[in-house]
């Protein structure tokens, strides 16, 4: 078989996920990559052995040599980028979180169906094994029939990673609750089996908005992503603008009678992703999220507290980024471009999870007033659940 060869457009923070994917000689390999800045590019170009190396995105577009791209560019340019490479015919794979609006993810799912060109969203998280260990409980009915999911995002980093560049925008992002809580939504979907369709949520900016900032235009400091600062108030050198918030918690009704809770803060001490899920014979709760951690059930009682519990699953031993969900979602993006058909991932929930994020956003600046997510057309979700055939 031959390699699948791809094209990377954006060789930022994301640079290990190509890293992964350029493994000549065993099923896909890296063949040409493209950053708009020309210090990175020239930094990070020679970790492959591409054939093309280029500023400008649309000259990978026009080669033939390319079979896929991978998109890692920041959120606001998901749209234009997806939809110029599904028009030229290269297979995509679109990083998450599809895109900043609802009316972006829509137009990149409708140019994927009318140029039948194949679009993988990165949800990695679904290739994550506390979240696959999660549904294998959920779907043997361990716990009966879920009800309702309560999640608790502790960004430790968040200070760091998240406003110290484009991710404190507005207008890059629309807000940390679309981009950050886009992975956690669709986890919450995929465990509940449903769609939100009516959302609320406060949050405000209580932290990271007071502390020293760059002047507009200068770089990211040296080591900002290897040297945290701690406490967080003693944080600086945070991007020149900043309107995104620290803390959010949103509420969701699902399409399936499921109510759900997220909620996000980014100055914890430490990073985790806590999960309840609370079914009709049962919960389940996750203490630590990575190899060897635990899944906790407990499907007996009723009883007080019992840290025992009735069932201790742990999570599964795994290799490369984000505990083996890189190199899990990428094998499936090769097996996808190559064969087509349905995924653990799926563009339409990608863009599901979008709408949720973008309209409790809307929700939370508007004091918390509850909103309905836009429905997408019924044309668009058939071809896609029937993997874009
Ligand atoms: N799935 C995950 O776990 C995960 C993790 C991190 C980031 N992400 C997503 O990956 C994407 C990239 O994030 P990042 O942290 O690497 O960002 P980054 O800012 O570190 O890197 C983005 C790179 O894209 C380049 N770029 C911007 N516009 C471009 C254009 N038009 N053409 C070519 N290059 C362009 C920039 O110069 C930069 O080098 C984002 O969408 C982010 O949300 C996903």
């Amino acid at each position: 078989m031959e390699d699948l060869r791809i094209g990377v457009i954006g060789l930022g923070l994301r640079i290990n996920l190509a890293l992964s994917a350029h493994r000549p000689g065993k099923g896909s390999v890296v063949t040409a990559v493209c950053d708009a800045d020309p210090a990175v590019l020239d930094k990070q170009a020679k970790r492959f052995e591409a054939k093309l190396v280029t500023e400008d995105y649309r000259e990978l577009l026009d080669s033939p040599e390319i079979d896929a791209v991978i998109v890692m560019t920041p959120d606001d340019t998901h749209e234009r980028i997806a939809i110029d490479c599904l028009q030229a015919g290269k297979a995509v794979y679109l990083e998450k979180p599809m895109h900043i609006t609802v009316e972006g993810c829509d137009n990149i799912l409708r140019t994927a169906y009318e140029t039948g060109t194949r679009l993988y969203v990165g949800h990695n998280m679904r290739h994550m094994g506390v979240v696959r260990l999660m549904r294998d409980i959920i779907v043997k009915g361990v716990i009966g029939e879920p009800k309702t999911v309560w999640v608790r995002h502790f960004v430790s980093y968040g200070g760091d990673y998240y406003f110290k560049d484009w991710h404190a925008e507005r207008g890059r992002t629309t807000g940390l609750l679309l981009q950050k809580a886009a992975h956690d939504i669709d986890v919450v979907h995929w465990l509940a089996g449903g769609y939100t369709t009516r959302v609320n949520a406060l949050g405000d900016l209580m932290l990271y908005g007071d502390l020293p900032r760059r002047e507009p235009g200068t770089p990211r400091p040296d080591g900002w992503l290897h040297e945290f600062e701690w406490p967080p108030t003693t944080r600086k050198n945070l991007n020149h603008h900043i309107d995104v918030e620290d803390v959010s918690v949103m509420n969701m009704r699902l399409d399936n009678g499921v109510i759900a809770a997220y909620q996000q803060c980014h100055f914890s001490p430490d990073y985790v992703r806590n999960y309840t899920v609370i079914g009709t014979e049962g919960r389940l709760e996750n203490f630590g999220d990575g190899p060897g951690d635990t899944v906790k059930v407990w499907n007996t009682g009723p009883t007080g507290y019992r840290d025992d519990c009735d069932i201790a699953y742990k999570i599964p031993d795994a290799e490369g980024g984000h505990g083996g969900a890189d190199p899990g979602i990428l094998g499936e993006f090769c097996r996808f471009v190559r064969d087509g058909g349905v995924t653990d991932t799926s563009p339409v929930a990608a863009r599901m999870s979008v709408a949720a994020g973008y309209m409790a956003t809307m929700s939370l600046r508007d004091g918390g007033t509850p909103y309905d997510i836009p429905p997408l057309d019924p044309e668009l979700i058939a071809y896609f659940d029937r993997g874009q055939r």
